[in-house]
């Protein structure tokens, strides 16, 4: 990944800033501009800068004024510690009565006076004698001081000293949702990152993180009533063979993958977050999606008998959802009498997406309830379960959200709807009178690649880039008559192919600072163009801070020459279906390949091969386990037959169909669990410019074959 580094800053303080020695480097100050026209290199961009004459210098002893009282101070020693760890700059914190600090200084003022009426909104103005920072309530002056941070961290002269031009800004946010979701079930971050995932959200003025904690492949919150949840429920063994290899020498069985939140780590995280101006909205995944923990407790299942033995490591949509038993809501209440008492904020997500509804069909048990309650249609059962969760959450003074699917199956009045499948579940819940947030599959979704380098980490195929996010419409037009049921925005980073911290931030910024602007800056200050020239000083932040991240945006394009190694990421899908960009099982430690495949039509073309100068061929390959639960359209991938017992990958010229060109026998890869480079083939003369189709002939579907990169020699 280029351009990026270790999202563990190591050392970093409670802050989740940098260690001092990143701190004592200069940053480079970009090129002096009209503050009006770069926004002052703020992102989320004000809603209002206003460019006065003079500047301010602040260094080291520059004195922060406050007046007494717990919160001001609270949010001027936060803004010291930033800029010290960004800066090495200590700045002096005094107490002091009254509006005017009657020195040169930074001022921190909560009045009740100040001139924004908006929740969250502040005033920072920036004079020839100092910064005033004011706001009417905390929340307001906490962002206040991320932008005055995001201003210093712009402009550092070589001296360590910050020069700020003189200016007005006045700001207030769009939406009061600003969301990012992190799929903690799929895969596990530890604590301590997921303290740092909220420190750099509140530094983008995000304030709803949508912590999806439980899911078919994993439960990770500690329910104490409930401990099986975590002691079964939070490993498994990884899919594919290399992981079936390597042994845990204290169980003599594969190693199993996995981790949980404890509840004391859990209240560490909240306590942190509530400080940042962050509410965690956990997410208890109901009826579906609950595999590891039918698997802990079969009981709950609509069908214990159809359970796998262990939880499941497949991606894709599981069949198993929980009874609607008396004693199934016996349980689901009592765990949610522990998320309450751990999460205080209003909203609790329950899930609802993607239910099959087949094992309620098939079970007497389910039957028998379903007569005794009067549902006569298994298409009603999850609107009875989502009524039962509504109806708990509001005796205990807590809304229910739930992804769109509740839509259909019939709400609460309470109930506010997470639309994923585009935008159409928000309009027509905000239209029923529904609160609705927007989180759009795909261009919200950043487990999507965002950008086509072979350097980009697993992901899903299909390119959702920083542009792509900053383009969307985070006010639809369907939506503009219930404009006033929606909340906001939120952009989603599921797991299941994003295996570390690292790759978690990388996929994570930048695209949510341009979703952090959709979400806090008015549609007026929306242009892209602006928005790229603010990012450098952005990637300049994240850089202090020890964030992966992405820098696609500006990289140049890649112009490979015809005798150059493609990878497959540089190849053309035959189904021009992109798929998913998939790593490899092996090694288990250490650098994996990863593969672009369409897992249904497992098939590369390279376009363009001059095969008047090309005479060989060499072609390297990877297997990755099939592990994806995708129901009856398995019976569609289609897999040329093999012609021997390791199989071959056959190379066509101009079609896909018909008699190969040449073929290259997997024997010597069969039995390698990382990449194989096959021995190399000679190729017959053609003439001309042609379009060579791989594709694996092959005995069964797993593991599944895979292109890593193909090179044609003179
Ligand atoms: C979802 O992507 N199943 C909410």
């Amino acid at each position: 990944m280029s351009g990026t580094r270790a999202s563990a800053c190591a050392g970093l303080c409670a802050l989740g800033m940098v260690t001092a020695g990143v701190a004592a480097r200069a940053v480079a100050a970009p090129a002096a501009a009209p503050v009006e026209a770069l926004h002052a290199n703020v992102i989320p961009a004000p809603a209002s800068v206003v460019a006065r004459p003079g500047s301010f210098t602040l260094r080291s002893g520059t004195q922060i004024f406050v007046a007494p009282g717990q919160k001001a101070t609270r949010i001027a020693a936060y803004f010291a510690e930033l800029v010290r760890a960004s800066h090495g700059l200590t700045l002096k914190a005094r107490q002091k009565a009254g509006a005017s600090p009657g020195a040169p200084g930074i001022v921190f003022r909560l009045d009740p006076q100040a001139p924004g009426t908006a929740p969250e909104s502040y005033q920072l103005e920036v004079s020839a004698t100092g910064v005033v920072v004011s706001a009417r309530d905390q929340r307001g002056l906490f962002y206040g001081a991320v932008t005055l941070w995001q201003l210093c961290s712009a402009r550092v002269s070589e001296h360590g000293a910050i020069t700020l031009e003189a200016m007005l800004i006045t700001d207030a946010p769009r939406f009061a949702w600003r969301g990012l979701m992190l799929d903690s079930a799929r895969h596990f971050q530890s604590p301590e990152f997921i303290l740092h995932y909220i420190d750099w959200m509140a530094l983008h003025k995000l304030n709803m993180l949508g912590w999806h904690l439980t899911d078919d492949q994993g439960w990770r919150l500690e329910i104490k009533k409930y401990p099986r949840l975590t002691a079964v429920g939070a490993w498994r063994v990884p899919p594919g063979r290399a992981a079936q290899r390597d042994i845990d020498p204290k169980t003599s069985r594969p190693r199993k993958y996995g981790g949980f939140y404890t509840q004391e780590a859990v209240r560490r995280i909240v306590a942190h977050a509530a400080a940042r101006n962050v509410t965690i909205v956990p997410e208890i995944d109901l009826p579906a999606h609950t595999t590891a923990a039918l698997v802990a407790y079969p009981a709950l299942a609509a069908e214990p008998a159809r359970l796998p033995a262990a939880v499941p490591s497949d991606w894709g949509i599981y069949t198993h959802v929980c009874n609607i038993d008396e004693a199934t809501f016996r349980f689901i209440e009592d765990v949610l009498a522990e998320v309450l008492a751990l999460f205080p904020g209003e909203y609790i997500h329950v899930g609802g997406d993607e239910v099959v509804t087949d094992e309620w069909r098939d079970s007497p048990r389910v039957r028998a309830r379903m007569r005794e309650l009067n549902i006569s249609d298994v298409g009603a059962v999850q609107g009875y379960f989502e009524q039962r969760l509504g109806t708990y959450l509001a005796a205990h003074e807590r809304r229910l959200i739930g992804w769109d699917e509740i839509v259909q199956a019939g709400l609460g009045p309470d109930a506010t709807v997470m639309s994923w499948r585009g935008v159409a579940g928000a309009v027509s819940a905000a239209h029923a009178g529904h609160d609705a947030v927007l989180a759009p599959d795909p261009v919200l979704y950043l487990d999507h690649r965002q950008g086509t380098s072979p350097e980009e980490p697993p992901g899903r195929g299909p390119v959702e880039s920083l542009q792509d996010v900053y383009a969307f419409d985070p006010v639809p037009a369907a939506l503009l008559a219930d404009r006033e049921h929606l909340l906001g925005v939120q952009a989603s980073l599921w797991t299941e192919h994003v295996r570390t911290e690292e790759r978690a931030a990388y996929m994570t910024w930048p695209r949510a600072a341009a979703l952090a602007e959709l979400a806090w800056s008015p549609p007026g200050r929306i242009a892209w163009d602006d928005f790229l020239q603010r990012l450098p000083a952005e990637f300049e932040r994240y850089r202090m801070l020890g964030v992966s991240f992405s820098e696609d945006v500006f990289a140049p394009p890649r112009n490979l020459g015809p005798f150059d190694r493609h990878m497959s990421q540089d190849l053309r899908s035959c189904s021009n279906k992109l798929g998913l960009n998939l790593e490899d099982d092996a090694p288990v430690n250490g650098r994996r390949a990863v593969f672009l495949i369409d897992i249904m039509n497992p098939c590369w073309i390279l376009p363009a091969a001059d095969l008047s100068q090309a005479s060989g061929l060499t072609v390297a390959v990877g297997q990755l386990p099939f592990n994806f639960q995708i129901g009856k359209d398995v019976e569609s991938i289609h897999l040329n037959p093999a012609h021997s017992a390791a199989g071959e990958l056959e190379v066509r010229v101009d079609q896909c169909e018909g008699a190969p060109l040449v073929v290259l026998p997997l024997a010597s890869a069969v039995d390698n669990d990382a990449v194989t480079v096959l021995p190399a083939v000679s190729l017959p003369h053609l003439t001309g410019t042609h379009q060579l189709c791989f594709k694996f002939a092959q005995h069964g579907i797993d593991p599944m074959w895979a292109i890593d990169w193909v090179q044609l020699s003179q």
